[in-house]
């Protein structure tokens, strides 16, 4: 079982083994949580090893070094856009949080954090993406210790929220 903890703050200052980033299905950088990585990264060295990947699909995730962050690798992982719900996005999101866990244990790393996927830009309704972020890594079969960092009040209260309904249920 992975252990959970929700806290605030810039995913790029906290030091840990892996850091995820939402990303792109270029892998090509931009704006929210995946601009502020490749900025802290540098922005050159990160553009270049996302280069060599050829993009991902969404839902899956693949690694980079860190380069300038305060960790080892960061999976990069390309949430799903928000349409409706009727187009296998919880699946492709639950898909997210699954293959960058799975890629954190191939990498060796104890220690990830995760920003709120999809609820930026991509626009997946908070509430729902919270409990579905909360219990897929809860139910993850690898002693992890996974961080949320939430960027803002709302996005903390959600995740809190979700955390007490799935433990307390
Ligand atoms: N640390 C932690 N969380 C952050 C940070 C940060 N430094 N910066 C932004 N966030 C938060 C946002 O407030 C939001 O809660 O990350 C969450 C995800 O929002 P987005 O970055 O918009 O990600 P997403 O909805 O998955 O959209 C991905 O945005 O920038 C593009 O290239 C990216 O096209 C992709 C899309």
């Amino acid at each position: 079982m992975s252990n959970l903890q929700i806290i605030t703050g810039d995913i790029t200052k906290i030091p840990a083994d892996a850091i995820v980033n939402a990303a792109n299905t270029q892998l090509s950088g931009g704006g929210g949580v995946d601009g502020a990585i490749h900025q802290a990264a540098g922005n050159q060295e990160l553009q270049a090893a996302c280069q060599k990947l050829h993009g991902c699909p969404t839902g899956e995730a693949k690694v980079t070094p860190a380069f300038n962050l305060p960790a080892h690798i960061i999976i990069h992982t390309v949430g799903p856009i928000w349409h409706g719900g009727g187009y296998h996005e919880a699946q492709l999101l639950q898909a997210c949080y699954r293959h960058s866990l799975m890629q954190a244990t191939t990498h060796h790393c104890q220690t990830v954090l995760f920003p709120s996927i999809s609820t930026g830009v991509y626009r997946y309704p908070l509430a729902q993406a919270a409990l579905l972020a909360v219990k897929t890594i809860l139910q993850f079969p690898a002693a992890l210790a996974v961080t949320m960092v939430c960027f803002d009040s709302s996005t903390l209260q959600a995740y809190q929220e979700a955390f007490q309904q799935i433990t307390s249920s």
